[in-house]
This record gives C-alpha cells, sequence and structure tokens, in this order.
C-alpha cells in the first residue's frame, strides 16, 4: 500500500491532508511528540521532532514525507516564542534530512511547509515564485522573514540526492478545522466586528483547504517539480474586500473596523502580532498552473460559501 510520513501531521493542515489521502487509499504515519490512537486509521509515532531515532525507519519505503512542524506564529514575539517558532521548524527539517539521507530507500519526494510570507510587502502586482523576498517598511523587526529563510535553507542544505525537495510557500489556508483562521474570522463577522483591519488596503492571499490538499497531492505525483512552490490561489483580495465578502456570506449588514491603533491594542491582548494582519500579502502561484493544476476554489466567495455548508453539516 501507498504511505505517506506526515511529521506535524496532528496540527490544521496534518489532519486535512491525512483525511484527502486517507480517502484516495493511502496508508498515513504522523509523526507527533504525543502519540495518540487517532480513530481515522492512521498511525502516529512519537518523535522528538529534532534527534535522528527509531522513527527514522517509518521513511524507508514511503511514497513522500510531508513535513509540517512549526510552533505557531500566532503569538507574541518575545524571546522564548521566537526560539520556539525557530527552532521548531529548522531543527525538525534537519532531523528529517539526516533521516532521509541514511535511508537504504528514500522517499521519492519531500515536501517542506514554508509561507507565502516570506515575499516583500507590496501593493504591487503579485509576487509569484520569483518574487522579492523581504518586509514592510514599518515593521518593527524582520523575524518572520529570517525564519522563513531559515527554515528553506535548511531543506536547500540537506543532502538528500535520490529525495526531490519541495518548499511550500503556502498562503493563509482557509478550512473548517479549528486552527484555521476560518472559523475565528466567521466568529468576528458573527459579532458584527468584521469590519476592515488597519486602513484595509493591504492584500490577503489564502488558499480553500482542498486546493492546498489537491496542490500538495499533485506536487507528489508531478515529478518534474522541485524547489520552491507558492500554494495560493490565483486571486489574492484586499482585506476590506475579504471582510466584505466575509459579511455577505454570513448575511450580516455590520461590520465595525478595527483602525491599526485597535489592532495594536487588540493584538496584545490576544497575545498575537499585528504584522499577521497589516502586512500587504499579495502571492500567487505561476508554477502550479504552468504544470496543469487548477484551482477548484479560485475566488473567495465560493470557498467561504463552501466552507460555511461544511461546517453547517458538522455543526
Ligand atoms: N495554516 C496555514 O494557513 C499555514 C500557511 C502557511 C504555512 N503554514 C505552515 O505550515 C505548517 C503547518 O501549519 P498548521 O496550521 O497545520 O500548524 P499547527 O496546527 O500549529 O500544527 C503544527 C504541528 O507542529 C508541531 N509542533 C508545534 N510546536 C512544536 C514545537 N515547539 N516543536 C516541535 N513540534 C511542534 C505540532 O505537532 P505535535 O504537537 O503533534 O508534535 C503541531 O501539530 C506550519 O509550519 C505553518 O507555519 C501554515
Amino acid at each position: 500500500m501507498k504511505r505517506i510520513v506526515i511529521a506535524g501531521g496532528s496540527g490544521f493542515l496534518g489532519r486535512a491532508l491525512t483525511a484527502h489521502f486517507l480517502e484516495r487509499g493511502y496508508a498515513i504515519t504522523i509523526l507527533t511528540r504525543s502519540p495518540k490512537m487517532p480513530a481515522n486509521g492512521a498511525r502516529e509515532i512519537a518523535w522528538d521532532a529534532h534527534t535522528v531515532g527509531d522513527w527514522a525507519r517509518e521513511l524507508e519505503g514511503a511514497k513522500a514525507i510531508i513535513n509540517l512542524v512549526g510552533r505557531s506564529v500566532n503569538c507574541r514575539y518575545h524571546e522564548r516564542n521566537r526560539r520556539l517558532i525557530m527552532e521548531s521548524r529548522v531543527r525538525s527539517t534537519r532531523a528529517i534530512g539526516e533521516a532521509i539521507s541514511v535511508c537504504k530507500t528514500p522517499p521519492p519526494v519531500w515536501l517542506n511547509a514554508s509561507t507565502a510570507t516570506i515575499y516583500r510587502h507590496t501593493f504591487g502586482p503579485a509576487w509569484d515564485e520569483s518574487g522579492e523576498i523581504g518586509w514592510m517598511p514599518e515593521a518593527r523587526d524582520e523575524f518572520s522573514i529570517e525564519v522563513a529563510t531559515a527554515w528553506e535553507r535548511t531543506l536547500n542544505e540537506m543532502p538528500t540526492s535520490g529525495t526531490r525537495k519541495i518548499a511550500m510557500r503556502a498562503a493563509m489556508v482557509l478550512g473548517t478545522g479549528e486552527n484555521s483562521v476560518f472559523p475565528v474570522m466567521l466568529r468576528l463577522t458573527r459579532f458584527g466586528l468584521g469590519g476592515a483591519m488597519g486602513n484595509g488596503k493591504q492584500f490577503v492571499s489564502w488558499v480553500h483547504e482542498m486546493d492546498f490538499c489537491r496542490a500538495v497531492e499533485w506536487l507528489i505525483a508531478h515529478d518534474e517539480l522541485s524547489g520552491t512552490v507558492n500554494i495560493a490561489s490565483p486571486n489574492p483580495i484586499t482585506n476590506a474586500e475579504m471582510m466584505r465578502t466575509f459579511r455577505d456570506v454570513c448575511d450580516m449588514p455590520i461590520g465595525l473596523p478595527a483602525t491599526k491603533w485597535m489592532l495594536e491594542i487588540g493584538a496584545f491582548f490576544l497575545r498575537t502580532e499585528p504584522e499577521l494582519i497589516i502586512k500587504s500579502r499579495r502571492v500567487i502561484s505561476r508554477r502550479l498552473p504552468e504544470s496543469g493544476f487548477t484551482f477548484r476554489f479560485p475566488f473567495l466567495r465560493q470557498a467561504l460559501e463552501d466552507l460555511l455548508a461544511r461546517r453547517r453539516l458538522n455543526e
């Protein structure tokens, strides 16, 4: 049976991918620091996310290894969180690279999470995979870019000659899972707080979870693809448009806007960073469509309507 190993597969994207690949007849092995007995038929194997151990045997003969490990970036960037955010990504990537390099039958492909946040803040044309790496002008520091570049550098440096490597620069993935941004935005909108954030002109790049999973499946199947691939819908929109679309699909006529200073204060109490909301992320993929991939949800309205309908089914 075809088998896929997912490191950090216990989180939001891991669960979405696990369900996607189980439905298609794959066996799934999840590497996690707290293994349980999942009801869905996946296997969970213990690892510490930074040293090569018995778990490395799971890579032998696997069809693919997908690494999604990363301490959430949705927190205040104080010293301890910065260390966890950076180390969880770099060390897990290094451990997987070392494990692959000693495999007798290594997985033919290694997909490692990265982020569309790596691209420079822009109101100009959308960045594709050749876009500029960089920051937003009024940012306090360059921490998220440092993390993203260190993460990708580690992936690129690992000597895994028999294994194709892909850095998945994913945009914000919208899904029904609780760790996704979608349920949070839905709650804000339903409380009448779904107005523009900041001046609302910043771009938001996004992708529906189904398209994220389909893109991962596509990247595994297409041997000619390696290196950096953006996973983002072809239609990023401004924050004001995104919030208007949320209000429309929720039939909510009012949405109080949040000015930049309100976001600063709100972010402090929500223990997150305002940069996550204010940076203009205008990112699309050139490589996926060029290789023949089509998005099932190219427009936000369709994506939100679908997610809302699926959420209602589960309520
Ligand atoms: N969700 C998005 O919209 C999005 C967009 C772009 C990029 N990404 C990236 O894609 C990856 C997966 O995202 P996600 O939303 O699925 O994240 P998630 O729900 O937070 O899951 C991440 C997983 O990483 C492991 N982890 C967390 N902190 C860790 C630490 N300190 N040390 C070692 N392992 C740790 C956890 O596994 P265990 O606790 O089971 O060990 C957790 O299940 C992340 O790296 C994220 O930055 C996500």
